[in-house]
């Protein structure tokens, strides 16, 4: 997650996904939960999918490994994406209940490592997948000059 926009959010969970993939074989999922022009697929060189994963969320219920294959995109290096959608969600319909945990449940069970994508939003969405994860990273932009004088 960004501190705010712009501080490569994305660059580091696409780099690090493919890394766990192609360098150590990892099973590896990225989530894109960008409601609005996520753009993770566009940094892995995949086009979007028919399907997102928001989608996913909103027919939890129809949830099985058949199902979730029409959701997921493969990267050369061997990582999973399922991707956010393409543009934006004009009318989002509130998300069923439990829908997220029971989702991110199915996945972890399918996957050694899930990283997420999350917009920089402390919405009710991203704050679930914070109380769930195993590792939050905040990613946020400094003047080098400002590093230097933290070490020094
Ligand atoms: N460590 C870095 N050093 C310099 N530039 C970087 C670094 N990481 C990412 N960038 C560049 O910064 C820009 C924004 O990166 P990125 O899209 O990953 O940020 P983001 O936090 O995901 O943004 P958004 O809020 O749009 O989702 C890109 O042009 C990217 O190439
Ligand atoms: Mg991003």
């Amino acid at each position: 997650m960004g501190s705010k926009g712009g501080c490569g959010t994305t660059t580091l969970a696409t780099q690090l996904g493919a890394l766990l993939s192609s360098s150590f074989s990892r099973n590896s999922l990225l989530l894109d939960l960008h409601p609005d022009f996520g753009d993770a697929a566009l940094y892995l060189k995949l086009t979007k999918g028919r399907f997102h994963f928001f989608e996913l969320l909103e027919n939890a219920d129809r949830l099985d490994s058949d199902f979730l294959q029409s959701f997921v995109m493969r990267h050369s290096s061997g990582l999973d994406l399922i991707p956010a959608p393409e543009g934006s969600v004009a009318s989002r319909e509130a998300l069923p209940r439990g829908a997220l945990a029971h989702t991110l449940n199915f996945l972890s069970a399918r996957y050694e490592f899930i990283l997420v994508d999350l917009p920089p939003a402390l919405n009710e969405e991203n704050l679930a997948v914070i109380r769930d994860c195993d590792q939050l990273y905040l990613v946020t932009v400094a003047e080098v000059s400002a590093i230097r004088n933290v070490v020094r």
